[in-house]
């Protein structure tokens, strides 16, 4: 049989060396060079040439053991060349063994052709690539990567990350490259063809930015500064977002919480290049329902799950989900994986404690041996299509076989006009055409509904005699509806210790905590109807309240900040974190600054909703009346130039276009403004009449 390997003589001898420093990195040179076979002198030439190509790292050592000179490490860039290597290395070996069988049995085939040989491998049960580097090499390049730049990556890059690493992402070996990502963007492929749908890049500021050179190796900490990888520089470019998100997420809208993210909280900046795994991420929560890929994989195989089908979620459980997940694996004759994301979702959904809480009351209630349940700390972006054919891939790199993709996959609600961004089917379509490549079957989510005569669930689409039964359903909103106002869940709907745990987490909106954020002109009486607002609040008792008016904050909070972008941004984010923690803990936090940017009004927004309800009123008093009034006379010396970037005046100012209340000052009384805010609160349950 011919030699087909593309590894050379000279790149094997490399293979094996990097292979032998990542496995013995403490090993003497003696001891290494016996280990490989070779002398001394050629052990000494390979490691040089190895050094001036930025493969590995000498350093002197200082210990007592004279033969122990040199210390080795791979560098990250080392340890990418090796694994891609690994491959070439394998191809080899696969043919070499072939030759010998054709040679043992006098034909002239080997046993199997290395593509089919490949596939065999392929299966949902077999190891898939990490980017993790060896126990002993990570213990290394850690302590070596503490003097590389750093990047502190942000909440969503830890989760990239830790898939990354994991083989979660599998094909990918980094952060994208410029190439790879500009053939993402518009063809849902990577720059080799392979399909995937989802721009995995590492943003960063400019200010970053300009400190990074191409071929630079950089250190990728966690929020407590925990090195947990380091990523060779390839590429730095400037993306065009507006492209980005018309591309991925159908339409350039910031009502897309993916396109949201993508013009005001991620960098301007994209940095690609190869990632080289040093330690999984910590999770203090839920320890051992975590699993790797690798982990998982191991798990079925252990267990003879050849079949597996996957349920993704970011909502709690309940009866129809029960039901139609376990048909699912039923008609697939298969197992069930509840694979749940606690990484991050949709704003505004249910912490994932509270769900887990719930998933774990779920699994008891299916026949026991037939259903796990993982959890899955990937950020989804709710890219509807594309996100479907992207949690598929991820399916599959967990060694699933079968994936429920339901109307609406991963669907991220109304755009500006108030209209779906995706069409019901259309994740379901793409799916199906991709089906094939992505390597996983489609299962059909069936629409459950509880047939209240046979006192059981039954696919919709499946029931002959309509007229004849009183089918029940309740909507989401619905549920919502009951647990905010504490009304009753029926049993036919949900399983009790699920609805305990819903009801922990979500008491009724009269016990929750909440957050009254003004915003308007300075001047135009937000702080005198805030206050006024406190003390009824106050006078009506049950939950503490917090007043962060724009002046005291200033004071206390954000003394050293000025009224740049950049600074009145801080200042609110500053104060949207004290008034989540306040809504967080059951209290009331009444907010008033100016907050000019709707941006910064909706980032904050977004964090406060998870724990409790927000409410903006706009204090519309316009921008004349409030120069009229002048109060603190800073109109006039904004007027004169002696005050810089005054809001209505030499500063812009985004009136807000949904608040939930909008108050009007002139010729009313603040008693009456501050009454409007109460009967507001009243309507949407949070204070009782
Ligand atoms: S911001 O934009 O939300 O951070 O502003 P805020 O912290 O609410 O501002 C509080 C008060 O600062 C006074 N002040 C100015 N306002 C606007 N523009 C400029 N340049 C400025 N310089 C000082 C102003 O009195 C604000 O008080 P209020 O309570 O709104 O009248």
């Amino acid at each position: 049989m011919s030699k087909t390997s593309t590894l050379t003589d000279e790149q094997d001898a490399l293979f094996r060396l990097l292979r032998q420093l990542d496995v013995t990195p403490d090993a003497s040179q003696r001891a290494m060079a016996a280990a490989l076979g070779i002398s001394l002198g050629k052990l000494n030439a390979e490691v040089r040439a190895a050094q001036s190509a930025g493969f590995i790292k000498i350093s002197e050592r200082h210990g007592p053991d004279k033969r122990q000179r040199y210390a080795y490490a791979l560098t990250p860039r080392g340890a990418s060349e090796k694994n891609r290597l690994t491959n070439d290395f394998l191809k080899r070996k696969f043919e070499e063994y072939d030759a010998l069988h054709a040679e043992l049995t006098g034909t002239n085939t080997g046993l199997s052709p290395f593509s089919n040989r490949i596939k065999l491998m392929e299966n949902n049960l077999a190891p898939i690539p990490e980017l993790f580097v060896s126990y002993d090499s990570a213990q290394k390049m850690k302590h070596e990567a503490g003097e590389l730049t750093s990047w502190d990556l942000t909440p969503r890059q830890i989760c990239d990350l830790e898939l990354l690493m994991n083989g979660g992402f599998n094909p990918l070996k980094g952060f994208l490259s410029e190439a790879d990502y500009t053939s993402v963007v518009d063809t849902m492929r990577l720059s080799t063809g392979e399909l995937w749908p989802m721009p995995i890049t590492l943003d960063v500021s400019e200010d970053f930015a300009a400190t990074i050179e191409t071929g630079q190796d950089i250190a990728l900490r966690d929020q407590e500064g925990v090195i947990l990888g380091t990523m060779t520089v390839t590429d730095k470019w400037t993306p065009d977002k507006a492209h980005e998100a018309k591309m991925v997420f159908g339409a350039d809208d910031s009502a897309h919480p993916a396109v949201n993210y993508l013009h005001n909280q991620a960098g301007k900046i994209y940095l690609g290049g190869p990632v080289t795994g040093i330690q999984q991420p910590v999770h203090y929560d839920f320890r051992g329902r975590r699993d790797t890929p690798n982990e998982l994989r191991a798990y079925f195989r252990k267990l003879g799950w050849r079949r597996v089908v996957a349920f993704q979620t970011r909502n709690p459980l309940h009866r129809a989900h029960q039901e139609l997940t376990f048909r699912a694996a039923k008609e697939a004759q298969a197992n069930l994986l509840i694979h749940p994301v606690v990484g991050m979702t949709k704003p505004g959904d249910i912490d994932h404690f509270t769900r887990v809480r719930c998933y774990e009351a779920v699994l008891d209630q299916y026949p026991s041996s037939t259903t796990s349940m993982s959890l899955l700390n990937l950020a989804m972006r709710m890219a509807g299509p594309r996100e479907a054919v992207w949690h598929g891939l991820i399916r599959k790199n967990h060694g699933c076989t079968h994936f429920i993709v339901g109307r609406d996959h991963a669907g991220p609600g109304k755009n500006s006009a108030g209209e779906d961004f995706y069409g019901p089917y259309d994740a379901q379509d793409l799916f199906r055409e991709h089906q094939e490549e992505i390597g996983i079957e489609m299962v059909d989510f069936k629409h459950m509904v509880y047939v209240q005569d046979r006192a059981q669930y039954e696919p919709a689409d499946e029931i002959m005699d309509k007229d004849d039964v009183t089918i029940l359903n309740i909507s989401g909103t619905e549920l919502r509806r009951r647990l905010a106002e504490g009304l009753e869940i029926p049993e036919w709907f949900s399983f009790p210790a699920v609805v305990e745990e819903l009801r922990k987490s979500r008491p009724p909106r009269a016990n929750q905590g909440f957050t009254v954020f003004f915003t308007g002109f300075s001047g135009s009486g937000k702080s005198t109807i805030a206050n006024a607002l406190m003390v009824k609040l106050m006078e009506m008792g049950g939950r503490p309240v917090t007043l962060l008016d724009g002046d005291i904050v200033r004071k206390n909070l954000s003394s050293e900040l000025g009224f740049s972008k950049e600074h009145r941004d801080l200042n609110i984010r500053r104060i949207g974190y004290v008034a989540s923690e306040i809504t967080k803990n059951g209290g009331i936090a009444i907010c008033a600054p100016i907050a000019p940017y709707a941006t910064t009004r909706r980032a904050v927004r977004e964090e406060i909703e998870g724990f409790g309800a927000f409410i903006e009123v706009h204090v519309a008093t316009s921008i004349e009346e409030c120069e009229r009034r002048d109060r603190k006379g800073l109109y006039k010396l904004a007027r004169e130039g002696k005050i810089k970037e005054f809001t209505g005046i030499s500063d812009p100012y985004d009136v807000p276009e949904n608040p939930e209340l909008r108050v009007e000052t002139e010729n009313v009384e603040v008693d009456n403004c501050a009454h409007q805010v109460i009967l507001k609160l009243e309507s949407m349950g949070l204070i009782k009449a």
